[in-house]
């Protein structure tokens, strides 16, 4: 199997879920994150806005800025081919469709921070294995952003558990991430 071939497969398992499973993992996974030490330590953090059957962070950014986070979310700029951190003041009222259909910061709510000021970052992805290797869409968005964090910055990755593979083919330039959290357990990659 290829990269290819295994985001197509992934893709379409996690399509086949039910909205009331997506949401009932999605709510295991978010309460999980934010009983986590790494949440609650972080002051300010990344999170993706989810789309398409991906594990859903709505409630963990609205808990975020509840609980008075530095709270950002990606804005994608195709033409850099980077992500952009910009922090977050209204869920979901700052947000508009951008690439991919993506809900993104509407210009007149961007308010960009370097990536450097990041203490976590709530990463998405199609495929993961055990050591945190990661697949995602095939833009190479993440692999690019990642290594622009802080040394103590943390990568977390929710994911559900038939996302995880015994292999997805990691390449030089993949990121690991440093923590998975599926429904069912969290996986700690040794620091
Ligand atoms: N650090 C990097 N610097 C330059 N190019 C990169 C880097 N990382 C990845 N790329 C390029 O991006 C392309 C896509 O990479 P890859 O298939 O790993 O994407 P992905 O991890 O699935 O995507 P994403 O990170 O957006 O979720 C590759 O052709 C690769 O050469
Ligand atoms: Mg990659």
């Amino acid at each position: 199997m290829s990269k290819k071939e295994l985001r197509k497969e992934v893709i379409q398992g996690r399509m086949a879920l039910s909205e009331q499973e997506v949401s009932s993992k999605s709510n295991d996974i978010t309460k999980a994150i934010i009983n986590m030490e790494e949440y609650q330590q972080a002051t300010t953090i990344m999170a993706y806005v989810d789309f398409r059957h991906e594990v859903q962070t709505g409630e963990l950014i609205r808990r975020a800025l509840n609980d008075g986070k530095r709270l950002t979310v990606p804005l994608t700029d195709m033409e850099g081919k980077r992500l952009v951190p910009s922090l977050l003041k209204e869920f979901p009222e700052d947000l508009t469709p951008g690439a991919y259909g993506i809900l993104e910061p509407r210009p007149e709510c961007l308010r960009p921070i370097t990536p450097g000021e990041l203490d976590l970052v709530i990463v998405p992805g199609v495929a993961f294995d055990e050591k945190g290797n990661r697949l995602g869409y095939g833009g190479g968005f993440y692999d690019r952003f990642l290594p622009q964090t802080g040394k103590d910055c943390i990568w977390l990755a929710p994911a559900f558990e038939l996302q995880l593979h015994d292999s997805v083919y990691p390449d030089q330039h993949d990121c690991p991430v440093h923590i998975l959290v599926t429904e069912d357990r969290i996986i700690k990659k040794v620091r």
